[in-house]
């Protein structure tokens, strides 16, 4: 863990929030895990790091770190996932003698993702199981959805701001760190004016950095932006490596302004057809070929696991003069293991051997009239079993028993009547 920028472990900050210790150390900020002493509740203590002197760049620090407070707030009265604040203020560090503008958090017990991937990585197995990943991304692809339905774009979604919670229910993925957030409906935000970054710097993650952030020739960041970054981190899970591998700056650089999107398949998964295009659509270097925002992506990443692949027909060989076609899903690859011929079946001459894998039903004039066997659960679906000629001895048979019992009655009733 990361020196105590501020000195304030162990110090009690505004006579309520007590710091223990220093729980995180990102570019902007120290992270303390503390106590809230009249709640008693565990709480996380954000405290601003800051080195420009300058008190113009210092205010204007301050202001944004405070708007990132709000935004949280509001946030998370919305959509539970979406890291809570507490309250902000003004301290002074016993260290240093200088101000520090904090926030109080909700305290989160678990591991950010960056550190789940970091292990996944090491373990340098397979990634994660398609369903795996989109159960556990899902609570923050819902709350950053619902912070796009806000107006509110994050522009740094990187593994970092992840964070998975764990709680008795299980674990559960939540977003931190709005301190890049650009606030695009200042109406929906309580009036909050955004789009300022702290003190004018925009400091971004170069592995999850989006083409826009690169170059303003792509037009300007919105809600797309986060699909791009949130899609890269989703095949990074799906991978067990990181999205975009690369020696040098410049060279990542290129990659992200001018390489293939690193869709699933290129980094070497096996999904379906439609969970690679709706990632080639995520990850699409021009952001009007991107979804929207983060809801739009979500609802086609569930689309396309829930909706079965579309069936590509198989035609059955020319030499087999038949015209059938059969979906290719269903064509199974071992026909005699999924489907042991019946003794009727067997009887039937043997047909010349052909490349399908699909025999075509008997004829079904050939099937004397004995029961069917139940039908595999793959079976194609079978034509009415019996015709109308089959059935009529059987009908004339029943008419002529039918006539002769009638026959019979009759007489024996006449014999009674005649007695009588
Ligand atoms: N509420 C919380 N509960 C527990 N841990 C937290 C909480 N908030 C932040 N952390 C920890 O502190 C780290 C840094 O937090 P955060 O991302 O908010 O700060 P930052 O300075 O903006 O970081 P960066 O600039 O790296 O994005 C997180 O990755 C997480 O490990
Ligand atoms: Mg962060």
């Amino acid at each position: 863990m990361a020196g105590d920028f501020f000195g304030l472990s162990g110090h009690v900050i505004d006579g309520q929030f007590h710091a223990i210790e220093v729980a995180g150390d990102g570019g902007f900020s120290v992270v303390y895990r503390g106590q809230h002493l009249t709640l008693r509740e565990p709480i996380a203590i954000k405290c601003l790091k800051y080195k420009h002197k300058d008190p113009a760049i210092l205010a204007s620090f301050t202001q944004r770190f405070f708007d990132e407070s709000r935004i949280m707030y509001r946030l998370s009265q919305g959509n539970l996932n979406i890291v809570r604040a507490i309250t902000t203020g003004v301290t002074v560090s016993p260290t240093k003698g200088a101000s520090v503008p904090y926030m109080v958090l909700e305290w989160l017990e678990g591991e950010s993702l960056s550190q789940r991937l970091k292990r996944l990585r090491a373990a340098k197995g397979p990634g994660l199981p398609l369903r795996e990943v989109i159960e556990m991304f899902e609570p923050a692809a819902l709350a950053i959805a619902y912070a796009h339905s806000q107006g509110v774009v994050h522009r740094d979604i990187k593994p970092g701001n992840l964070f998975m919670q764990t709680t008795q229910a299980g674990t559960n993925m939540k977003v931190l760190d709005f301190g890049m957030a650009k606030v695009l409906t200042p109406e929906a935000m309580g009036g909050l004016e955004s789009a300022a970054t702290l003190g004018g710097v925009m400091v971004l993650s170069p592995q999850y950095v989006t083409p826009e952030q690169l170059e303003k020739s792509y037009g300007p960041v919105g809600a797309w932006t986060d699909v791009y970054a949130f899609a890269l981190i989703v095949v990074e899970a799906l991978t067990a490596r990181r999205a975009r591998v690369a020696e040098t700056f410049p060279d990542l650089m290129l990659q992200i302004t001018q390489g293939d999107a690193p869709t699933p398949r290129r980094s070497g998964v096996v999904v379906s057809d439609a969970i690679e295009s709706v990632f080639e659509r995520a990850l699409a270097r021009d952001p009007k070929d991107r979804y929207p925002d983060l809801g739009a992506f979500w609802g086609a990443v569930k689309t396309a696991t829930t909706t079965p692949a579309p069936e590509k027909p198989v035609a059955i060989p020319q030499d087999l003069g038949s015209t059938a076609v059969m979906p290719q899903s269903r064509a199974p690859t071992n026909f005699n293991q999924t489907m042991p011929l019946s003794p009727r079946q067997s009887s039937v001459a043997p047909r010349p051997p052909f490349a399908g894998t699909m025999p075509l039903p008997a004829p079904q004039r050939a099937a004397p009239p004995e029961p069917e066997p139940t039908p595999a659960p793959r079976s194609p679906p079978r034509p009415p079993q019996k015709h109308q000629d089959e059935r009529r001895p059987v009908l004339v048979f029943f008419l002529v028993v039918f006539v002769a019992l009638s026959l019979g009655a009759s007489g024996l009733l006449f014999v009674q009547m005649l007695r009588s």
